[in-house]
Parts: structure tokens; C-alpha cells; sequence
């Protein structure tokens, strides 16, 4: 099976494999223990913690060990003062869910999935405590201005959280470059295990746990840590990034030179380097994902959790593609292990699953 779902998960790396196995067999102590297995666990943890600060260009300190990013983006927009929360349309429902639950404003998106600063700043109301604007979406891959969106969070003193987990691991990710408060990841979309993510927290910014019972995480995450997982996160924060932006060059150039009537969502836009969102006019997403799965190829109809579903992806929607569009949408997204090869093989059996299905289609005339 060639793999081209990194979005919704990746596999474990080699080496941060290694990193779990070693950690798992040997290092069973209690972090919070003060006797030598339990400060061999709490090395393994701050070595973590010191591997992904570097990812993220922040102090270890600043640094909040969760069990995910769902968790993550809970803890970011429950966990500030109550008030107003301003996110947007395409943010992953880790956040939106936890944003119903706060008065919140959903702000729009331009037909390529891009947020508007001055919409953001039109949003702002006299309670705002918290924006909360994802980095690189999961289905298109496209990047929000999350750098002017903080100069705006800035200018009216209201915390900005961003979810990072589809650009950790992808591109080049800096906190303070980005002026961020808060910022998600996930160890599971860049070869760590699932089950363990983290959330950046400014020095200074005053974040409720959402866990309590326990002093652990600088009382913001109560329970013993996952030292295992953890520490095989730092292994693979510390990878080096997949070289992807050739590959999906290539991938989109030969799909929309050999198959007529392809669009591809958010193509005019900053993208995450990785990731293509595109639809074949006329078919069925969930049928042409089967037709590829049998002819060896994992990809996606978009959200892992929406999979399934027939109502189309919230984020298309919010772009304004036309349902039946949407539904003829499928993401593509490379990570480590993928060659050039594999490309020119999908493209094979894409341009063959997707004549076979359009000569069944009464969509497609
Ligand atoms: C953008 C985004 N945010 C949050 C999550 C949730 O991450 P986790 O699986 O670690 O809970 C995902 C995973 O699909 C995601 O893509």
C-alpha cells in the first residue's frame, strides 16, 4: 500500500520508534518521583520538552505536555478568562466545538480558505479574550496570515491561539516569529505516537487547567505524563522535514495535464507543502477513495472524523466551493517515504479510477 494520508496520520519514524521502545522497556519511573527511576523518567520528559521547544522556537518551560491536540486546542480556548472568542469557518472542530461553548464569533473565509485580518479586527468586541486562527488547514493545507492576524490580537490586547498541527513537522514553525500566545500540536502527524501533543503557552499568559487533581505541567495538565510517548515526541521533533514540494509540484501538474475537468482548492494561495486538495468534476469522493484503495493507494475525502459522512467538508463549504464540487474533493498529502515514483503511479490509477467512474456518472456528461 503506498500511503498518502499524512494529514490524518503518519506512521512512527525508525528512530523515534527506537526512542519509544527504549523508554517503554526501561524507564518506568514516575516523573514526579524523587528517587532514581523516577528522575531518569523526569530526563526523559524535559529532554522532550527541550527537543520541542526547539521545534517551536520557545523556553521549555513555555511548553504544556497534553494527550493530543484535541486536547491541546481544549485547553487553549477553555482554559483563557471567560468572554468573547473570535475563530474561524475551517478551523478543525477541536477548536470549533470548544468555541461553542464561549460566546463566539465564526469569522469567513475567501474562496481559497484564507481568512481576512480586518475581518478578524471587525469581529473584535469590548469582552474579546482570545482569537483563535489555525495555521495550516488539514484539507487544503492552506496557510492563514497568522502573523498579521497577531499584530491585530496584539494592537486590541487579546490572546492569540493557533492551531499548528498540520505545520509543525511541515514547514518551518517560530512562535515568537508568528506572535503567537498559544499554539497546538499533535506528536501523531509528524511520526510520533498517538496520544500525545503539546500546547505552547507564552511565558506569562495565565491558561485554567482543564484536568485537575495534580501539580504536573506546572499546574496546567494534571496527571502522571506519558513519558514514553512523550519522550518519543521529542525523538521526532528533532526529525528533519520531508522534502515535499516537489513531489506535490509534480503530483498536480500531472493530474491536471492528464485528467480534464480537475480543480484544485486553494492552489492560488500559501500552501503547507505537502498537501493537495483536489476534485474530479462528476464523481464521487468516497467512491473514487475506494477505487484507489484497491488499486493500492491510501488517500482521503478530507477530515479523517468526517470520512463516512456524506454531508460535505465544512471547510469547502466555507470557501464557497458548490456542494456537488465538494463532494468530488479528495486530499492528497505526502510525508516521508513518498517518492516520485509512488506520484507517478497515483496519477496512473487516479486517471483510471476517475474515467471509470465518470463514464458511470450521471453527474458527468
Ligand atoms: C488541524 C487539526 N487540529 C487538531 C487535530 C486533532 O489532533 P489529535 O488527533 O492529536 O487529537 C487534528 C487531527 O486530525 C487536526 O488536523
Amino acid at each position: 500500500m503506498r500511503y498518502f494520508d499524512h494529514n490524518a496520520t503518519t506512521p512512527i519514524a525508525p528512530e523515534v520508534l527506537e526512542v519509544l521502545s527504549r523508554v517503554q522497556a526501561e524507564v518506568f519511573g514516575n516523573p514526579s518521583s524523587i528517587h532514581t527511576p523516577g528522575q531518569e523518567a523526569r530526563r526523559e520528559l524535559e529532554a522532550a520538552r527541550a527537543a520541542v521547544a526547539r521545534m517551536l522556537g520557545c523556553a521549555t518551560k513555555e511548553v504544556v505536555f497534553t494527550s493530543g491536540a484535541t486536547e491541546a486546542d481544549n485547553l487553549a480556548v477553555l482554559g483563557v478568562p471567560e468572554g468573547h472568542v473570535i475563530t474561524t469557518a475551517v478551523e478543525h472542530p477541536a477548536v470549533l466545538e470548544p468555541a461553542k461553548r464561549r460566546m463566539a464569533a465564526v469569522v469567513r473565509v475567501d474562496g481559497q480558505g484564507r481568512v481576512d485580518p480586518d475581518e478578524i479586527r471587525k469581529a473584535l468586541r469590548q469582552d474579546t479574550v482570545l482569537i483563535s486562527v489555525m495555521h495550516a488547514n488539514n484539507e487544503t493545507g492552506v496557510l492563514q496570515p497568522v502573523e498579521e492576524i497577531a499584530a491585530v490580537a496584539r494592537e486590541a490586547g487579546v490572546l492569540l491561539h493557533s492551531d499548528g498541527v498540520q505545520a509543525a513537522g511541515r514547514i518551518p514553525v517560530d512562535v515568537q516569529a508568528l506572535g503567537v500566545d498559544l499554539y497546538s500540536i499533535s506528536g501523531h502527524k509528524f511520526h510520533a505516537p498517538k496520544g500525545v501533543g503539546a500546547l505552547y503557552v507564552r511565558d506569562g499568559v495565565k491558561i485554567a487547567a482543564r484536568q485537575v487533581g495534580g501539580r504536573h505541567e506546572r499546574e496546567r495538565r494534571a496527571g502522571t505524563e506519558n513519558v514514553p510517548a512523550i519522550a518519543a515526541m521529542g525523538a521526532a521533533a528533532a526529525l528533519p522535514r520531508a522534502e515535499t514540494a516537489p513531489l506535490r509540484g509534480r503530483l498536480e501538474e500531472l493530474a491536471l495535464e492528464r485528467i480534464p475537468d480537475v480543480v484544485i482548492h486553494g492552489k492560488g494561495v500559501p500552501r503547507v507543502p505537502n498537501t493537495t486538495n483536489m476534485a474530479f468534476l462528476g464523481i464521487e469522493a468516497e467512491a473514487l477513495v475506494i477505487a484507489l484503495d484497491l488499486a493500492g493507494f491510501a488517500v482521503s475525502t478530507g477530515a479523517a472524523c468526517s470520512s463516512g459522512a456524506t454531508r460535505p467538508s465544512h471547510v469547502l463549504e466555507a470557501m464557497g466551493v458548490p456542494p456537488a464540487v465538494a463532494k468530488a474533493s479528495i486530499r492528497i498529502s505526502l510525508g516521508r517515504g513518498n517518492t516520485l515514483e509512488d506520484v507517478e503511479a497515483l496519477v496512473c490509477a487516479l486517471e483510471k479510477a476517475v474515467a471509470r467512474l465518470r463514464k458511470l456518472s450521471p453527474a458527468y456528461a
